[in-house]
């Protein structure tokens, strides 16, 4: 089982999006995959569905030390599973005076683990490197960084790389999956130019080569509640950057099957 977290130290980059939308095309490439909600505003869960905002999750398992059993919620792909932020009150309070945030979120991830039923957990954070994100960096195996391919948006680049760099100097084996610019705007040159400059300063291997365009079907998708590969009878063109993806990150999140059937062939016909 691999542990991914979706984060960036700025806000309103496109995690919720990347997340709702990567679990589903991983889901569809047949990965047992559960997306968990860290945001305190229950963001998974707005975007979701009525059903899954009322619902117990994470803060609630963290809070009172109980399983999460029961709290993970099927969808209609047998693939993908979802465990929501439930209800945050306390943990900022207690994880002063009481509860070890790190402590706390690892025991839900070995509790995950332990159970054997998902190959990739991904967890969507709030903004920011502090608090429950920290807590989730501490114990993920890799990071996925949205990037909004803006002039502004750059400058964050160095603070979060920096900050992976010293949770594996104090031990923490995280991997960066890559930077994934969002919300790109091909005809805007500021767009492309950020990008072409972006390629320029990094290690190659840092940007991944799938960029997510800017679309106004995502804002359509999260008003209903959907990942945009369900908003339409025929997927709109950009729910591919997401199958794309999932491709790309499959190698570098060396995910494998909690049961594997490399040698069954799905049939044309029986
Ligand atoms: N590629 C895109 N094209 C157009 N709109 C987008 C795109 N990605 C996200 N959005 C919209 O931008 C807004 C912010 O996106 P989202 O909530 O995914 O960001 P976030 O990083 O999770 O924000 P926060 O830091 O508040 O958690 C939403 O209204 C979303 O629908
Ligand atoms: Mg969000």
């Amino acid at each position: 089982m691999t542990v991914l977290a979706i984060t960036s130290q700025k806000g309103g980059v496109g995690k919720t999006t990347v997340s709702v939308n990567l679990a589903y095309s991983l889901a569809r490439r047949g990965w047992n995959t559960l997306l968990v909600d860290t945001d305190p505003q229950g963001s998974v869960g707005l975007s979701l569905s009525e059903k899954a905002r009322k619902c117990k999750g994470l803060y609630d398992a963290v809070n009172s030390g109980a399983s999460v059993e029961g709290m993970i919620l099927g969808t209609r792909l047998p693939e993908l599973k979802i465990l929501t932020s439930g209800k945050p009150h306390g943990y900022f309070e207690a994880v002063q005076p009481g509860i070890d945030g790190v402590a706390a979120m690892r025991r839900v991830v070995d509790e995950l683990r332990g159970r054997k039923q998902f190959d990739v957990v991904l967890i969507d954070t709030p903004a920011g490197l502090q608090g429950i994100t920290g807590d989730v960096l501490r114990m993920a195996d890799a990071v996925l960084i949205p990037q909004q391919a803006e002039p502004l948006g750059m400058r964050s680049i160095p603070q979060v790389l920096h900050a992976i760099q010293s949770l594996r100097a104090g031990g923490s084996a995280l991997e960066v999956a890559g930077i994934l610019m969002t919300m790109v705007q091909n005809e805007q040159r500021e767009s492309t130019d950020v990008i072409r400059e972006l390629r320029a300063l990094l290690p190659a291997r840092l940007l991944l080569d799938t960029l997510i365009p800017r679309d106004p079907v995502f804002i359509k998708a999260s008003a209903v509640g959907v990942p945009v590969g369900l908003l339409y009878q025929q997927p709109p063109a950009v729910a591919h950057s997401f199958d794309q993806l999932a491709a790309e990150l499959e190698p570098r999140l060396r995910l494998e099957r909690a049961r594997p059937n490399e040698h069954e062939h799905t049939k044309l016909m029986d």
